[in-house]
């Protein structure tokens, strides 16, 4: 049954993709839509709100696209909130996450009024009462705090553990209060979470649930309620599958948090959804440039790489594999990029349809942590976008 599902190809325009340069990156416009649509009937007669999280991809034509849905932005740097905003996420509807916030960036976030600053640390909450002191605000803060919670994902996107280098630790919590009553610049309005990504054991956020609602009644004990809960993102999707499952089962994921996380009056829920929003829309379409007889394999050597995809080198991660300019008999390939670097491997092993050079190939659910990741190593070109609808 698995085998056969895998033998299921997309459907792509070829014969327009014919005329095109590659590598580029194509958008399913329509799937993205669909998508869209359904996190909204999910979560429209609940207090929950989303922030999409523009890290996964920042074209500027899907970020468009998720802000005329009416969703929020988070951002992880300055530049992405200037970018959020050109490209129509209102102000109050950005959150601003990261680590190193630099002056620079908070500045930006403090001249637009943003909605929140996810704060990470004590020097960070430091350095944000100073600077919005010196403009005379208030600036808005959920604490990220480290949940130290196993997301049971690929270590290098687990973030909500003891030894991550993200949010405030939960002995440090006092102090941070400490801190925040003496803050004239600071207004608390929220706790934040991010455990990490690609989540398929939905019972991850179970436990995240448990340690919120732990960390409520502590803020209880301390005399404050805090309006905003914001659980991140981390929803995983189905890499292995994606003409049968196109869409990240975001039923099952609002209904826990319905069920587990219980609002308080004036509570509202945010997520940070990145991506299960945008991944399964995405390709990346390449060309073979040679088929090279290996001593164990056949090489598919193809015109992308590592730097217009790096995923599958730096998380060993899985990316569906077709040939969409043949119907050959199926064998396997190892599909391998121009960049000189061993690890730059799409996939071993993979099993095509029968190919030679100039054939198309779409490496699927690319439209999350592709584009935005890609590099110039090898002084090679940031890919080109396309998209269904402008073919
Ligand atoms: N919120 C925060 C604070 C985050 O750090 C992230 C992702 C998100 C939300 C969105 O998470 P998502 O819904 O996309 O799982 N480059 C890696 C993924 C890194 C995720 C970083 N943080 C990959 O390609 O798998």
């Amino acid at each position: 049954m698995i085998h056969f599902l895998r033998m299921i190809k997309g459907t792509f325009p070829t014969d327009k993709f014919e005329a095109l340069d590659t590598p580029f990156y194509y958008y399913d416009m329509t799937l993205l839509r669909e998508t869209l649509d359904t996190i909204r009937r999910e979560t429209v007669d609940k207090p929950f709100r989303i922030h999409y999280a523009i890290k996964a991809n920042a074209n500027p034509e899907i970020l468009r696209l998720i802000a005329s849905c009416g969703f929020g932005a988070d951002c992880v740097s300055g530049n992405e909130i200037l970018l959020a905003l050109k490209c129509g996420f209102p102000a109050n509807k950005i959150a601003f996450a990261g680590v190193g916030k630099t002056d620079r960036e908070i500045h930006i976030g403090l001249d637009h009024e943003i909605f929140c600053f996810n704060v990470e640390s004590k020097p960070e909450l430091e350095v944000l009462n100073e600077l919005a002191k010196a403009k005379g605000k208030k600036a808005p803060v959920a604490l990220r705090i480290n949940p130290n919670v196993d997301a049971h994902t690929h270590q290098y996107i687990t973030t909500g553990l003891n030894e991550n280098k993200f949010g405030i630790n939960e002995q440090d919590l006092p102090d941070v209060l400490r801190m925040i009553t003496d803050a004239k610049h600071i207004r608390l309005i929220g706790m934040h979470f991010h455990i990490g990504s690609q989540i398929t054991d939905l019972s991850s956020f179970e436990d995240l649930c448990v340690k919120v609602l732990e960390l409520r009644e502590w803020f209880r004990t301390q005399g404050i309620t805090l309006p905003v809960i914001n659980v991140g993102g981390g929803l995983g999707i189905n890499y292995q599958h994606p003409n049968h499952c196109p869409i990240a089962d975001f039923g099952s994921y609002f209904r826990l948090f319905d069920k587990y996380l219980t609002l308080e009056e004036g509570q509202t829920l945010h997520f940070e959804l990145g991506r299960s929003v945008v991944a399964p829309c995405g390709s990346l379409i390449t060309r073979v440039v040679y088929v090279k007889e290996g001593i164990r394999t056949k090489f598919l050597i193809v015109d992308a790489g590592m730097t217009e995809l790096i995923r599958p080198a730096l998380y060993q991660a899985y990316h569906h594999i077709e040939n969409i300019s043949s119907e050959k008999p199926y064998t396997p390939y190892d599909v391998v990029g121009p960049v000189c670097e061993s690890s730059d491997v799409f996939a071993r092993d993979q099993m095509l349809n029968g190919s030679k050079r100039g054939d198309l190939i779409a490496i699927r659910s690319a439209g999350a942590y592709g584009e935005t990741m890609a590099s110039t190593y090898n002084c090679r070109e940031i890919p080109a976008s396309r998209f269904s609808d402008k073919l």
